[in-house]
């Protein structure tokens, strides 16, 4: 059965404040969308959400298509005068084979169970490059609350994973032909924002943690935490690009059948 991480819809009205990059990131991404990517048709954005990149990436004049399962991000998507976007899963595309040059991810194959198949749509829709932007934070001490949070959450028997693979953990699997580094960033935020974000289930992967454990877990931040107010956040952005022939190849290896032409 496939998987999908609950609708972001409950999440909709507070994503974009939830999920901020440091100041001047966004244009950067874009711009190395716009110097790596093949422009010379639309781009599509598999899994969209409120157009957090793709809003950007229109103004700066690119031809973006947006597709998602959550009405209500759609909804917030759209209120960016953002005007071609479709509500369709990631796991059977609305496109003709090779529809749009390149395609993006951002934040997604780890929700879905078959993200298999979420490729091999990637391989059948896309003629050029397939790329995607990740954010790793390590060794930093807003890092170490979402261990402590899920350190909590396994010592009541509650082991917080995802049902997919990341994009990052894809570069793994299929060689991209280029990386891309945007920025590495260092911030300083508030602790009590950092917390409140824990205790009002703002990310997909707190969803499903039940009532008691969430609770425990919720226990064990103020209790370790409670002397800071203040933490670090460091960040690494960087963009991957594969070659679409190169995911079609993994797809065909993996056995989910490849093109269909
Ligand atoms: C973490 S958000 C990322 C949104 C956007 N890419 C960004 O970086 O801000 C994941 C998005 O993927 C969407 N999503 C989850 N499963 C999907 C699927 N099977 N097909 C299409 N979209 C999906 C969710 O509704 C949500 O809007």
């Amino acid at each position: 059965m496939r998987v999908v991480r609950a609708s972001f819809d409950r999440i909709a009205d507070r994503y974009d404040e939830t999920r901020t990059y440091a100041p001047g990131v966004i244009e950067r991404i874009v711009a190395a969308i716009e110097r790596n990517l093949p422009m010379n048709g639309r781009i599509l954005d598999i899994g969209v959400g409120t157009g957090r990149l793709a809003a950007p990436m229109r103004a700066c004049g690119l031809d973006v298509v947006g597709i998602d399962v959550s009405v209500m991000m759609l909804e917030k998507a759209g209120g960016k005068g953002l005007d071609q976007l479709l509500l369709a899963d990631a796991t059977a595309l609305p496109f003709a084979d090779r529809s749009f040059p390149c395609s993006i991810s951002v934040h997604l194959t780890h929700l879905i169970s078959d993200w298999l198949k979420v490729l091999s749509e990637v391989g059948r829709v896309t003629s050029e490059r397939y790329a995607s932007v990740v954010t790793e934070r390590e060794g930093c001490e807003v890092e170490e609350i979402r261990r402590t949070y899920e350190e909590a959450c396994a010592e009541l028997g509650h082991e917080v994973n995802h049902p997919g693979l990341r994009e990052s953990d894809l570069a793994r699997a299929i060689k991209p032909v280029k990386v891309v580094d945007i920025a590495n960033s260092r911030e300083t935020v508030l602790k009590a924002d950092v917390i409140e974000r824990y205790r009002t289930r703002t990310y997909s992967y707190h969803w499903e943690v039940p009532e008691q454990v969430h609770g425990h877990a919720m226990d064990r931040l103020e209790e370790i935490f409670r002397p800071v107010t203040s933490l670090e956040r460091k960040e690494r952005v960087y963009l991957i690009i594969w070659d679409v022939e190169s995911v079609r190849e993994y797809v065909a290896r993996a056995g989910v059948g490849g093109l269909e032409d």
